[in-house]
């Protein structure tokens, strides 16, 4: 029988009749492709923070179905604690991870939904939210295929492209927001020498980008994080698409760790650094970069994890931030669905 790619599969969708969750447990990825069901809230929490749903857009996406969950959960006729049971649902959820910023945006939009309702009889409003739930999904394919348009206009056939982290379809509803360009370039025959880093200490890199850019036929090279500078030397790079878990107003752009350093060899090499994400990752109520948010994780992603015996001695110590920061000046573009966003980015972000 054969095995059904990785392409075929959603990475995050709804079933209407169970009333279930849909995702793709990417924590056993590559090697089991296995469909969890989520029916309650703290499911979907867990799935969140745990990483088994994972990359800002399909995080926002988890959550607005997430509290849909809740919206169901809730037993009682009487509106207001209909609403006060919702509200705490909304903050459970917005617990999960701090740093991607779509988690927070795509829970406000269902929430903001939600009071626009309040006339409403209280099972039109849970009726309702799962179609706001729905409407967030499908806008996600439709920005991200834009993004993948836009970002086409900058590079060339033959090009030589580097990512880091997952910033792909499993990060997203379909097509990745730094591998959109992969994906539209692929069907259109451009023919790009992928890098993927494998990116410690989670391996998105390795096990997810590699994976699916593989099983989707494109030319993928694996590379350990600290190679990226030697095969930007060979010339080897002609740009880095990476994608972002947050924008701040004036461009500064948080996205997984590692990505800073990226962005210096790129400026070091003369190679264009494109940061690829939908308006939803936009956070124009933090000011820059110094105000987001970083999540820190356990030890034992970095020391055990992966191993079959520890690699690090009992009781040193390890510092496990899972994002950095981008200063906007290395920044070349951020390309979103509206289009190419060139510096000033305080003004073009806003326009
Ligand atoms: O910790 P993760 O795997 O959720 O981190 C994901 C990233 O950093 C992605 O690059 C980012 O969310 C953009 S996804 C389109």
């Amino acid at each position: 029988m054969r095995t059904k790619k990785i392409s075929e599969y959603e990475t995050i969708d709804f079933s209407r009749e169970d009333k279930a969750l849909l995702i793709l447990d990417q924590t056993l990825l590559p090697n089991e492709k296995k469909i969890l069901r989520l029916v309650r809230v703290c499911e979907v929490w867990e799935a969140i923070k745990k990483l088994r749903v994972r990359g800002a857009p399909a995080i926002g996406i988890a959550a607005a179905f997430g509290l849909y969950l809740g919206a169901e959960g809730i037993d009682t006729e009487d509106k207001e604690v209909f609403y006060r049971e919702l509200e705490g649902v909304k903050g459970y959820l917005a617990s999960s991870r701090p740093t991607a910023v779509n988690l927070f945006w795509a829970l406000k939009r269902m929430w903001e939904r939600a009071l626009e309702l309040k006339g409403e009889e209280l099972e039109q409003i849970r009726k309702e939210l799962l179609e706001e739930a729905f409407r967030i999904r499908l806008e996600d394919i439709e920005m991200c295929r834009k993004i993948g348009e836009h970002a086409l206009t900058l590079v060339k056939k033959g090009d030589g492209l580097l990512t880091h982290c997952n910033a792909g379809q499993l990060a997203t509803a379909k097509y990745g927001t730094a591998t959109s360009v992969m994906y539209l370039g692929h069907e259109k025959g451009y023919d790009f020498k992928i890098y993927s880093d494998e990116t410690r200490p989670l391996l998105q890199g390795a096990r997810l980008t590699s994976f699916e850019l593989h099983e989707a036929g494109m030319d993928v090279t694996l590379i350990c994080d600290n190679m990226a500078a030697t095969v930007m030397s060979r010339g080897k790079v002609q740009a880095v698409f990476v994608g972002a878990d947050r924008i701040a107003a004036n461009g500064d752009s948080a996205n997984k760790i590692g990505t800073y350093g990226l962005a210096i060899m790129a400026r070091h090499f003369g190679i264009p650094f494109y940061i690829c994400a939908p308006s939803s990752t936009v956070d124009l109520n933090t000011e820059s970069g110094e105000a987001i948010p970083i999540e820190e994780r356990p030890d034992e992603e970095v020391t055990s994890m992966w191993y079959e015996r520890p690699m690090v001695a009992e009781g040193v110590q390890v510092y496990n931030p899972a994002f950095d920061v981008t200063p906007h000046e290395l920044i070349t573009a951020i390309i979103t669905e509206e289009g190419v966003l060139y510096p000033p980015y305080s003004r073009s972000l806003r326009g």
